[in-house]
């Protein structure tokens, strides 16, 4: 059975709600979920460098689309845990990843993201400089300074890099395992092609909670109804699931009895607009939110497709960085309205000019007036940090369901088995299924 198939999920059981707790049988939640992490987990700089170390420095992080690598020198920068990262594409076609530092004494090489000039990795410290695929090219007064340096022995140290549906991730071990992290979702992933898209900016979220809050925000099928009544307008928890891919977990709607990418509300405007699908993803019976453990949130529909990418930065604090694809268009519709600018995101509600990244306090009316559900759900989650800062702040019970908070303990129980100082490696998944 095809992932999407009316009735049911992607193992082919029946997606009917049947009587019980969690009213979906067979599905595979915890049926009774209940919160897995402390309150310290949410507030606990020493906890959040646990994470920095154990979880995000051996975890695939993403680094953007391959389409914005495409060219060789074209390099994007990204920091896993600990570790800063940069890929870069060699002159003979080939994405590499490799630490951000150089070998003489580690200064970080690149910034943000862009092309190399001349295909040459160069160090603005003492100009050490690296050809594309990482071998030392060049040191400056090398027979004075440098009689018995063997450059040869001088490369940029590796890292892993990996491609998931035009995504890119990188992992700061080059032996890292992707098959074992991609395989449970590569049957599912999103059919869009990123050659039949154009990008928006980047646009970047200061958030004031810790980085779990907003993920498990993102993966609370219960709230969608309430909080978003005005704006998304459910579904209701019964009427939406998250599948359990290995580590991973994917969205659907099935206000309709089928499995679709888009909650009823918001299909039915789309489908009284004149704006053409985006050419091969048209029907809309895929995942609508994709999120890859840990950080990597992809949210899709006919008509666009976005990445947005979660870093925690503190305890308290996270940077979510959001990109937006959407149909190419030819020539001549362009004049009907171009996709957001750089400038045009200088004029939406909640930028923050002196820095140039979104705040929720730069917001000039109350979030629940902005008519945007992710300025709800900031909302949302920098109330629950607040509330999280109280020694009283205890987790009731979580609704069940697998469209409610059961993957909220999935979710947890993954955060769970990397914080284990001895495994050197990613964990294995573990069957989200409580003994
Ligand atoms: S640290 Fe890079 S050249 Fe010196
Ligand atoms: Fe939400």
């Amino acid at each position: 059975m095809a992932p999407g198939a009316a009735g049911q999920d992607h193992a082919g059981r029946s997606m009917e709600p049947s009587s019980g707790t969690s009213g979906w049988a067979g599905h595979p939640m915890p049926p009774k979920p209940a919160q897995q992490l402390p309150r310290e987990a949410y507030v606990s700089p020493e906890w959040f460098e646990r994470e920095r170390r154990l979880l995000f420095g051996r975890a695939w992080v993403c680094a953007g689309a391959a389409r914005e690598l495409e060219a060789a020198g074209n390099f994007t920068t990204v920091l896993a845990g600990d570790h800063p990262l940069m890929v870069v594409r060699g002159e003979d076609g080939v994405l590499r990843a490799f630490h951000n530092l150089c070998r003489h004494r580690g200064t970080e090489l690149l910034e943000g993201s862009g092309r190399v000039e001349r295909s040459r990795i160069v160090c603005p410290y003492h100009r050490w400089t690296y050809d594309l695929d990482g071998t030392l090219r060049a040191v400056p007064l090398r027979a004075q300074c440098f009689a018995d340096l063997d450059t040869g022995n001088h490369p940029l140290l590796p890292a892993a890099v990996a491609e998931l549906g035009g995504l890119v991730f990188v992992h700061p071990d080059p032996g890292a395992d992707f098959a074992g992290w991609r395989d449970s979702v590569e049957g599912v992933v999103w059919p869009h092609r990123f050659d039949r898209m154009s990008a928006g900016p980047e646009v970047t979220y200061e958030i004031r909670c810790n980085w779990k809050v907003f993920i498990e925000n993102a993966i609370d099928g219960y709230h969608l109804a309430y909080l978003h009544r005005r704006t998304l307008g459910g579904p209701r928890a019964d009427r939406n699931v998250w599948d359990v891919h290995g580590r991973h977990l994917v969205w659907y709607s099935t206000e309709t009895g089928r499995k679709t990418c888009l909650p009823e509300a918001i299909a039915r405007s789309a489908a009284g607009s004149s704006a053409r699908p985006i050419e091969g993803a048209e029907s809309g019976e895929y995942g609508g939110v994709f999120f890859l453990f840990p950080s990597t949130v992809v949210t899709t529909s006919p008509g666009e497709l976005s990445v947005s990418r979660l870093q925690g930065t503190a305890a308290d604090t996270c940077r979510l960085s959001v990109r937006v694809w959407q149909r190419k268009r030819a020539g001549w519709e362009r004049w009907l309205g171009e996709q957001d600018s750089e400038e045009d995101i200088k004029d939406m509600p909640g930028y923050d000019a002196a820095s140039g990244v979104f705040r929720l306090a730069h917001l000039p009316g109350h979030p629940l007036e902005t008519g945007d559900f992710h300025w709800e759900d900031v909302w949302v989650c920098e109330k629950l940090q607040r509330s999280l800062r109280s020694p009283n702040h205890r987790v009731g019970r979580l609704a069940a369901g697998p469209g409610a908070e059961a993957p909220l303990e999935v979710f947890q129980r993954n955060v769970l088995d990397f914080l284990t100082p001895d495994q050197s490696q990613m964990p294995a998944a573990a069957d989200a299924r409580p003994p």
